[in-house]
C-alpha cells in the first residue's frame, strides 16, 4: 500500500524524544511540524483561516502548531465553533451536530455533496483534504462494489432465483448502494440489500433517494442498531463503512467478532478504516475534530489486517483497495472457518496482546 507510517519516535525543537505511542492513537501534535504547516499552507488550510477572525485564526493556528487541544487556544476556537452569528443562525452547524453527536450523519450530506454547505466555515470544513478523501470513498465504493458482487456470485454459484444479500450496517443515507444499484442495471434482479441504521430520518432520505433513481424494490431498510437485529437470514456481504474510524483497534476486532455472525459461510465482510496518512496530509482537520469531541483512531498500515485475523476471519488482501488519496482504506475479509482462534477466551487473549 506503500503508506507512510508515522515516525513512532519524532525528535521535537528542544531535541527531546516525543513518547512512543501505541500503534493507531496518533493525533495531530504527532505530526512532523514540516507537515502541519504544509497542511495551513495549502488551498484548504489558507481557506479556513481566511473564514476565521483574526484573534480566532491566531489561537487555531497556534493550538495546532504549538499548545495543543487541552490549550486556552484550542478553548476560544470551540467557543467561537460553536457560537451564533448576529442573525441567530450557527457560526458552524457542523461544528454543533458533531459536537452533540459525533455519529450524527447529518453532516455526510454536506461531505458527500448532496447539500450545499450551510456556512462559510462548513464549506472550509468540507474543503480539507480529509473530508474530501469521505467523498472519494463514496466515489471508490460505487465504482468497485459491483465487480466484487459479480465475482462472489460465482463464487457462491448462485442460482438465478437466488439472491446476493448485502447488509449495509451504519448505512446512514445508503448512497453507496443506492448510486451503485442505480449506475448497475445488470444487478438489480439479484441483488438485495438491507440498510440498517438506528437514525430513521438517514433511512428515510435514502429510501426517497432509492424511489427518485427507481431502484427501491431491490431495498429493505431498518431502522435499528445491529445489535438489536434478530429476524434476519444471513447475507454473502456486510458492508461496515465509516463505523470504525472513531473506533480503538482493540474495539475494532470485538465488533468484528460480533458481526460476523451476520454472514454466510464463504461470505465476506468488508470494512473501512481511517488510515495513519489520513492524519499526516490533514492536521487541520484532526485538530478540528478533536476539539469538537470527536477524536479519530488512525490505523497503521498493519493494522487492518491484525483486526481481521484477530476477529477470527480470513484476510482476502488481494481484494483490498485504497480510496484516491490512500486515506480511507477498504479491507476485506472471509468468514472461512480455518482460523487457530477458535475459542472465544482466544479473542479475550489476542485483543489482550493487541493492546500491548
Ligand atoms: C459515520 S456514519 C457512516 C455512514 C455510512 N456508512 C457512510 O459510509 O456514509 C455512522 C452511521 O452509523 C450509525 N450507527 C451508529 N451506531 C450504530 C449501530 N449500533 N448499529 C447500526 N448503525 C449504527 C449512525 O446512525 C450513522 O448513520
Amino acid at each position: 500500500m506503500g503508506e507512510a507510517a508515522i515516525k513512532l519516535s519524532v525528535k521535537k525543537e528542544d531535541g527531546k524524544l516525543m513518547p512512543r505511542g501505541r500503534a493507531g492513537t496518533k493525533n495531530f501534535m504527532d505530526v512532523p511540524m514540516e507537515l502541519r504547516l504544509k497542511d495551513f499552507e495549502s488551498e484548504s488550510g489558507e481557506f479556513f483561516i481566511s473564514i476565521l477572525p483574526p484573534e480566532i485564526a491566531r489561537c487555531f493556528k497556534q493550538a495546532i502548531m504549538e499548545t495543543g487541544i487541552e490549550s486556552e487556544d484550542a478553548l476560544k476556537y470551540l467557543e467561537y465553533a460553536l457560537s451564533m452569528e448576529e442573525n441567530g443562525k450557527p457560526i458552524s452547524p457542523i461544528a454543533q451536530w458533531v459536537h452533540d453527536n459525533p455519529y450524527n450523519p447529518r453532516v455526510f450530506k454536506y461531505l458527500y455533496g448532496e447539500a450545499e454547505p450551510l456556512s462559510p466555515m462548513d464549506k472550509g470544513y468540507t474543503l480539507t483534504t480529509g473530508s474530501q478523501a469521505i467523498c472519494l470513498r463514496l466515489k471508490s465504493l460505487i465504482k468497485r462494489l459491483p465487480n466484487i458482487i459479480r465475482d462472489e456470485c460465482q463464487r457462491f454459484e448462485m442460482k438465478s432465483d437466488e439472491k446476493y444479500v448485502i447488509y449495509n450496517i451504519g448505512a446512514s443515507f445508503g448512497l453507496d448502494t443506492i448510486y451503485m444499484m442505480a449506475e448497475n442495471l445488470d444487478l438489480r434482479g439479484f441483488v438485495k440489500i438491507v440498510n440498517i441504521d438506528p437514525d430513521e430520518a438517514s433511512l428515510v432520505y435514502g429510501r426517497n433517494l432509492a424511489e427518485k433513481l427507481g431502484v427501491v424494490e431491490c431495498f429493505q431498510f431498518v431502522p435499528k442498531k445491529i445489535e438489536e437485529v434478530k429476524d434476519l437470514d444471513k447475507a454473502h456481504m456486510l458492508l461496515f463503512i465509516g463505523m470504525f474510524c472513531p473506533v480503538p483497534t482493540k474495539k475494532c476486532v470485538l465488533t468484528l467478532n460480533f458481526i460476523k455472525k451476520f454472514i454466510h459461510e464463504k461470505g465476506i465482510v468488508i470494512f473501512s478504516t481511517v488510515q495513519e496518512k489520513m492524519l499526516l496530509g490533514g492536521p487541520i482537520l484532526d485538530f478540528i475534530m478533536w476539539s469538537y469531541g470527536w477524536r479519530m483512531y488512525f490505523k497503521t498500515d498493519k493494522e487492518p489486517a491484525r483486526i481481521v485475523a484477530f476477529a477470527g476471519l480470513t484476510h482476502e488482501k488481494d481484494m483490498d483497495w485504497e480510496d484516491e488519496f490512500g486515506y480511507n482504506r477498504m479491507t476485506v475479509a472471509r468468514n472461512v472457518k480455518h482460523s487457530v482462534f477458535k475459542k472465544v477466551g482466544d479473542v479475550a487473549r489476542l485483543v489482550r496482546i493487541l493492546m500491548m
